[in-house]
């Protein structure tokens, strides 16, 4: 039997990266599997989009949680239950607690539309162009208490164009993450991604 790891995704909008995943997983291109998808969005496309796969989709409430920490925490416990091995954030849009990340250590990834350190948080594609970078891209890091702090797995450049505006070069940076993103997560699928220190390193099969 193939075993798969057991992906489970937090998304709080258009599930386009999720939706990247599936499709790399259905097609057998990754040793991978996504078992639930969690948002904190009643209205995220990343939950109809996950029951379309037939994948368990829940949407948790923060308000009905005291804190950040027991909101965290009860998400953990949901992807603890589903035997998830790696948590990827897909548009997530909300910080994790330590207490979280302490339940999957170097075990949270996340994609980010810049390559970073340059222009974390929000709207980074828009912070690239009105900077007047020549080039951008994506990001794919592992997770930490920070906001897109984490050591830095893979990253692919886009060109900035003459003509781009901020949604033009988003658009063409999207198409990396749906290309990137997956990648990545079939490498870590197989094993072959190392940490040490902030470095990573890909090793070859
Ligand atoms: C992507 O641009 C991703 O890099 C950022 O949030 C956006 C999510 O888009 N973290 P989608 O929900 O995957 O379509």
């Amino acid at each position: 039997m193939l075993e798969l790891l057991r992906v489970g995704v937090l998304a709080s909008g258009r599930g386009s990266n999720l939706e990247a995943i599936l499709k790399a997983c259905r097609r057998g291109e990754i040793k991978a599997e996504v078992v639930i998808v969690l948002s904190d969005n009643p209205e995220a496309r990343a939950l109809k989009i996950a029951r379309e796969y037939g994948i368990k989709a829940l949407y948790l409430d923060p308000a009905a949680y005291p804190s950040r920490q027991a909101y965290d925490l009860a998400m953990a416990g949901e992807l603890e239950a589903a035997g998830v091995e790696l948590v990827a954030l897909a548009g997530f849009m909300r910080l994790l607690s330590p207490a979280f990340l302490e339940r999957f250590p170097q075990r949270v990834i996340n994609i980010h539309p810049a390559l970073l350190p340059a222009f974390p948080g929000l709207n980074a594609q828009r912070q690239a162009w009105e900077y007047g970078v020549k080039f951008s891209g994506c990001t794919v890091h592992f997770v930490d208490a920070g906001v897109d702090t984490g050591p830095i797995i893979a990253q692919a450049v886009v060109p900035v164009l003459p003509d781009d505006t901020p949604e033009t070069l988003a658009e063409r940076i999207l198409a990396e993450e749906h290309r990137l993103y997956p990648q990545v997560i079939g490498w870590l699928a197989e094993g072959r991604v190392k940490l040490e220190g902030r470095r990573t390193m890909v090793i070859n099969r």
